[in-house]
Protein backbone atom coordinates (compact mmCIF):
# COMPACT_ATOMS: atom_id res chain seq x y z
CA UNK A 1 0.00 0.00 0.00
CA UNK A 2 1.05 3.56 -0.79
CA UNK A 3 0.61 6.38 1.80
CA UNK A 4 -0.95 9.33 0.63
CA UNK A 5 1.08 12.13 -0.63
CA UNK A 6 -0.19 15.79 0.81
CA UNK A 7 0.28 17.20 -2.56
CA UNK A 8 -3.13 14.49 -3.45
CA UNK A 9 -4.43 14.78 0.24
CA UNK A 10 -5.20 18.80 -0.59
CA UNK A 11 -6.00 18.18 -4.00
CA UNK A 12 -3.40 18.13 -6.38
CA UNK A 13 -1.93 20.30 -8.88
CA UNK A 14 -5.56 22.07 -8.97
CA UNK A 15 -4.78 23.24 -5.32
CA UNK A 16 -1.24 24.33 -5.95
CA UNK A 17 -2.42 26.44 -9.32
CA UNK A 18 -5.05 27.94 -7.42
CA UNK A 19 -2.97 28.68 -4.69
CA UNK A 20 -0.29 30.28 -6.52
CA UNK A 21 -2.12 32.04 -8.81
CA UNK A 22 -3.90 33.79 -6.18
CA UNK A 23 -0.83 34.55 -4.29
CA UNK A 24 0.81 36.36 -7.42
CA UNK A 25 -2.47 38.59 -7.99
CA UNK A 26 -1.28 39.78 -4.51
CA UNK A 27 2.60 40.49 -5.78
CA UNK A 28 1.36 42.23 -8.85
CA UNK A 29 -0.29 45.13 -7.17
CA UNK A 30 2.54 45.02 -4.37
CA UNK A 31 4.32 48.11 -4.18
CA UNK A 32 7.48 46.48 -1.73
CA UNK A 33 7.33 43.10 -3.92
CA UNK A 34 6.47 43.61 -7.41
CA UNK A 35 9.41 45.45 -8.15
CA UNK A 36 12.18 42.67 -7.05
CA UNK A 37 10.72 40.17 -9.69
CA UNK A 38 12.74 40.64 -12.66
CA UNK A 39 10.65 39.60 -15.15
CA UNK A 40 7.61 42.06 -16.77
CA UNK A 41 5.64 38.86 -16.79
CA UNK A 42 4.90 37.20 -13.49
CA UNK A 43 3.72 33.80 -15.41
CA UNK A 44 7.32 32.83 -15.45
CA UNK A 45 7.76 32.93 -11.87
CA UNK A 46 4.38 31.77 -10.77
CA UNK A 47 5.14 28.94 -12.62
CA UNK A 48 8.58 28.03 -11.05
CA UNK A 49 6.56 28.50 -7.34
CA UNK A 50 4.04 26.21 -8.07
CA UNK A 51 6.45 23.42 -9.96
CA UNK A 52 8.59 23.85 -6.28
CA UNK A 53 5.27 23.67 -4.19
CA UNK A 54 3.86 20.67 -5.84
CA UNK A 55 7.19 18.87 -5.76
CA UNK A 56 7.88 19.66 -2.16
CA UNK A 57 4.60 18.11 -0.91
CA UNK A 58 4.73 15.45 -2.99
CA UNK A 59 3.76 15.53 -6.43
CA UNK A 60 5.65 15.18 -9.49
CA UNK A 61 9.24 16.28 -9.81
CA UNK A 62 9.36 18.43 -12.71
CA UNK A 63 10.10 21.47 -11.02
CA UNK A 64 13.97 19.59 -10.50
CA UNK A 65 13.92 18.58 -13.70
CA UNK A 66 13.43 21.81 -15.12
CA UNK A 67 15.71 24.24 -12.59
CA UNK A 68 17.77 21.41 -10.72
CA UNK A 69 18.43 21.00 -6.71
CA UNK A 70 16.14 23.82 -5.60
CA UNK A 71 19.11 26.14 -3.71
CA UNK A 72 16.20 28.18 -1.97
CA UNK A 73 17.97 30.25 0.35
CA UNK A 74 21.05 30.51 -2.56
CA UNK A 75 18.46 31.43 -5.23
CA UNK A 76 16.90 34.40 -3.60
CA UNK A 77 20.68 36.13 -2.48
CA UNK A 78 19.96 38.49 -5.90
CA UNK A 79 17.06 40.16 -3.99
CA UNK A 80 17.24 41.95 -0.81
CA UNK A 81 14.66 40.26 1.62
CA UNK A 82 14.47 42.16 4.87
CA UNK A 83 11.55 41.90 7.02
CA UNK A 84 9.23 43.74 4.75
CA UNK A 85 9.18 41.84 1.83
CA UNK A 86 9.04 38.71 4.32
CA UNK A 87 6.03 39.93 5.83
CA UNK A 88 3.93 41.19 2.62
CA UNK A 89 4.97 38.06 1.14
CA UNK A 90 3.04 35.96 3.58
CA UNK A 91 0.56 38.64 3.96
CA UNK A 92 -0.57 37.40 0.21
CA UNK A 93 0.35 33.83 1.22
CA UNK A 94 -1.99 33.79 3.96
CA UNK A 95 -4.51 35.49 1.77
CA UNK A 96 -4.01 32.76 -1.00
CA UNK A 97 -4.39 30.04 1.54
CA UNK A 98 -7.22 31.37 3.25
CA UNK A 99 -8.95 31.12 -0.62
CA UNK A 100 -8.42 27.56 -0.55
CA UNK A 101 -10.94 26.54 2.78
CA UNK A 102 -8.66 23.54 2.77
CA UNK A 103 -9.83 21.18 6.23
CA UNK A 104 -7.85 22.97 9.23
CA UNK A 105 -5.49 20.68 9.73
CA UNK A 106 -4.15 20.49 6.42
CA UNK A 107 -4.23 24.07 6.52
CA UNK A 108 -2.26 24.97 9.78
CA UNK A 109 0.85 21.97 8.00
CA UNK A 110 0.58 24.21 4.94
CA UNK A 111 1.14 27.33 6.61
CA UNK A 112 3.38 26.67 9.30
CA UNK A 113 5.62 25.53 5.86
CA UNK A 114 5.50 28.82 4.37
CA UNK A 115 6.17 30.81 6.90
CA UNK A 116 8.70 28.29 8.15
CA UNK A 117 10.50 28.62 4.54
CA UNK A 118 9.73 32.38 4.48
CA UNK A 119 11.70 33.10 7.49
CA UNK A 120 14.34 31.31 6.36
CA UNK A 121 14.56 33.36 2.98
CA UNK A 122 15.27 36.64 4.70
CA UNK A 123 19.05 37.29 4.01
CA UNK A 124 18.81 41.24 4.55
CA UNK A 125 18.98 42.29 8.47
CA UNK A 126 16.65 44.76 9.69
C1 LIG B 1 11.82 32.92 -6.84
C2 LIG B 1 10.99 36.61 -3.83
C3 LIG B 1 9.91 33.49 -0.31
C4 LIG B 1 10.13 29.88 -3.50
C5 LIG B 1 11.69 34.19 -6.32
C6 LIG B 1 11.96 35.40 -7.05
C7 LIG B 1 11.74 36.43 -6.21
C8 LIG B 1 11.33 35.88 -4.94
C9 LIG B 1 11.87 37.92 -6.50
C10 LIG B 1 12.40 35.45 -8.53
C11 LIG B 1 11.18 35.21 -9.37
C12 LIG B 1 11.43 34.28 -10.53
O1 LIG B 1 11.42 33.04 -10.33
O2 LIG B 1 11.60 34.81 -11.62
C13 LIG B 1 10.68 36.08 -2.59
C14 LIG B 1 10.44 36.86 -1.39
C15 LIG B 1 10.16 35.99 -0.39
C16 LIG B 1 10.19 34.64 -0.97
C17 LIG B 1 10.51 38.38 -1.26
C18 LIG B 1 9.87 36.35 1.05
C19 LIG B 1 10.38 35.71 2.09
C20 LIG B 1 9.83 32.24 -0.88
C21 LIG B 1 9.42 31.04 -0.19
C22 LIG B 1 9.50 30.02 -1.08
C23 LIG B 1 9.94 30.58 -2.34
C24 LIG B 1 9.01 30.98 1.28
C25 LIG B 1 9.19 28.56 -0.92
C26 LIG B 1 8.35 28.08 -0.05
C27 LIG B 1 10.64 30.38 -4.66
C28 LIG B 1 10.97 29.58 -5.83
C29 LIG B 1 11.48 30.45 -6.79
C30 LIG B 1 11.44 31.78 -6.19
C31 LIG B 1 10.81 28.08 -5.97
C32 LIG B 1 12.02 30.09 -8.17
C33 LIG B 1 13.46 29.61 -8.02
C34 LIG B 1 14.07 29.22 -9.36
O3 LIG B 1 13.84 28.07 -9.79
O4 LIG B 1 14.75 30.05 -9.95
N1 LIG B 1 11.31 34.50 -5.04
N2 LIG B 1 10.52 34.75 -2.30
N3 LIG B 1 10.13 31.93 -2.18
N4 LIG B 1 10.94 31.69 -4.92
FE1 LIG B 1 10.76 33.22 -3.62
Amino acid sequence: MTETSFYDAVGGEETFRRLVHRFYEGVAEDPVLRPLYPESDLTGAEERLRGFLVQYWGGPKTYSEQRGHPRLRMRHMPFVIGEPERDAWLRHMRDAVDSLGLPEEQETRLWDYLVYAAHSLVNSPA
